[in-house]
């Protein structure tokens, strides 16, 4: 139901406008905000539609000569004549960025779409896309078992984002292997390259042989793990986004090390990533100020993420290809008997990319409806 028209006010304050708009709603725009955001053709590149105003051509101080508020509309004329229109809507719609997501246990079940599907339909695309962002895992199906098939990936999730090691990694045993992946040991939840600064934040794993007894995929949702622990323990939480903590990835021919917090939080405080690598993890100096905060948080952080509750299990079986957001979702793989031919690939690709993906087969299916 549409809420009754108010009457709208206009206050002109030393640097800002406050406005309630006819909805009820109020809002409070700088005199720079509302010369910097001027939306007209002198102020785009009409072609690409840029900014092309640039801030430091009006003085800091600049206040608008008029102001007048027409109905839902803003109107202001600056000191040279300029004249800046805005349309109530468009500024009230203007909202900070929220990525939703829904926090899952071990009774989760990834969402499952036909690889084919995934590549050619759109809205198969769209659809899985969107639970992938909301639950940060999904499981593509029927997917060829050839090698090199997580490049078909690219279009929908990509470009892959490449590390050092390989384009894309095989993960079999190999007794020359690099990481306790190459083992038939079981490996614990982790996800991988806590060794970068910036970890590739979105992990396919192909299976293309799964012959032996054993070895069930496991994921946690790494961001639910870190919201408990942040309500029941702030201390340990704090301890755990302020402590730097070294990680490295390494054979004869490579070299990543990073250093950085296990819980990284963004500008609004809201947690972005989890780091968590037990194989990859180095000794923090223990000379460092609150190591032993740090140990006794990181033992509780420990605790939760290799709980029962937390672990999500599956068996991935051939020509299943499992997609993490892993910033996000910490992956794992139970102990199997190497008696089969069990042969994993994978490959990386950036969050962004996928968001950014289904934004544009969303603005296609619009054009083609
Ligand atoms: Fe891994
Ligand atoms: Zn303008």
């Amino acid at each position: 139901m549409a809420s009754p028209m108010q009457e709208t006010r206009l206050a002109i304050g030393t640097d800002s406008i406050e406005v309630q708009w006819r909805d009820g709603s109020e809002s409070e725009l700088p005199f720079l905000w509302l010369r910097d955001n001027c939306d007209c053709d002198d102020c785009r590149v009409n072609q690409t539609c840029e900014k092309r105003f640039m801030l430091s051509s009006v003085p800091a101080d600049i206040a608008p000569a008029d102001v007048e508020l027409v109905g839902d509309e803003l109107v202001l004329v600056w000191p040279d004549g300029h004249m800046t229109r805005y349309k109530g809507s468009t500024i009230r719609a203007l909202k900070p960025v929220v990525n939703e997501w829904t926090a899952w246990g071990s009774d989760f079940e990834p969402r499952r779409c036909d690889f084919g599907s995934f590549l050619r339909d759109d809205s198969a695309a769209a659809a899985a896309i969107a639970d992938f962002l909301e639950f940060g895992a999904m499981v593509l199906i029927d997917a060829p078992v050839e090698p090199g098939t997580l490049e078909q990936l690219a279009p929908r999730l990509g470009p892959i984002r490449e590390v050092l090691f390989a384009r894309i990694h095989d993960v079999e045993v190999d007794a020359t292997g690099y990481n306790v992946a190459h083992t038939s040991m079981a490996l614990p939840p982790h996800n991988d390259f806590a060794s970068y600064s910036w970890p590739p934040s979105v992990q396919a794993l192909h299976m293309l042989a799964n012959d032996s007894p054993g070895g069930e995929t496991v994921i946690v949702d790494g961001f639910r793990i870190v919201a408990e622990l942040r309500a029941e323990h702030s201390e340990a939480f704090a301890s755990l986004c302020s402590t730097p903590v070294p990680f490295r990835e390494f054979d004869d021919d490579n070299e990543t090390y990073a250093t950085a917090p296990m819980i990284q939080l963004d500008v609004d405080g809201n947690v972005s990533a989890l780091r968590f690598s037990n194989q990859l993890m180095q000794a923090i100096p223990p000379s460092r100020a609150g190591a032993a905060e740090f140990y006794r948080a990181y033992h509780e952080l420990c605790r939760r993420v290799n709980a029962p509750s937390a672990k999500a299990s599956f068996r991935l079986g051939a020509g299943h290809v499992l997609v993490v957001a892993s910033h996000r979702v910490l992956h794992a793989r139970e102990a199997f008997e190497p008696v089969g031919r069990r042969h994993l690939q994978d490959a990386y690709f950036e969050f962004d990319n996928v968001r950014n993906h289904l934004v544009v087969v969303r603005r296609k299916g619009v054009r083609n409806d």
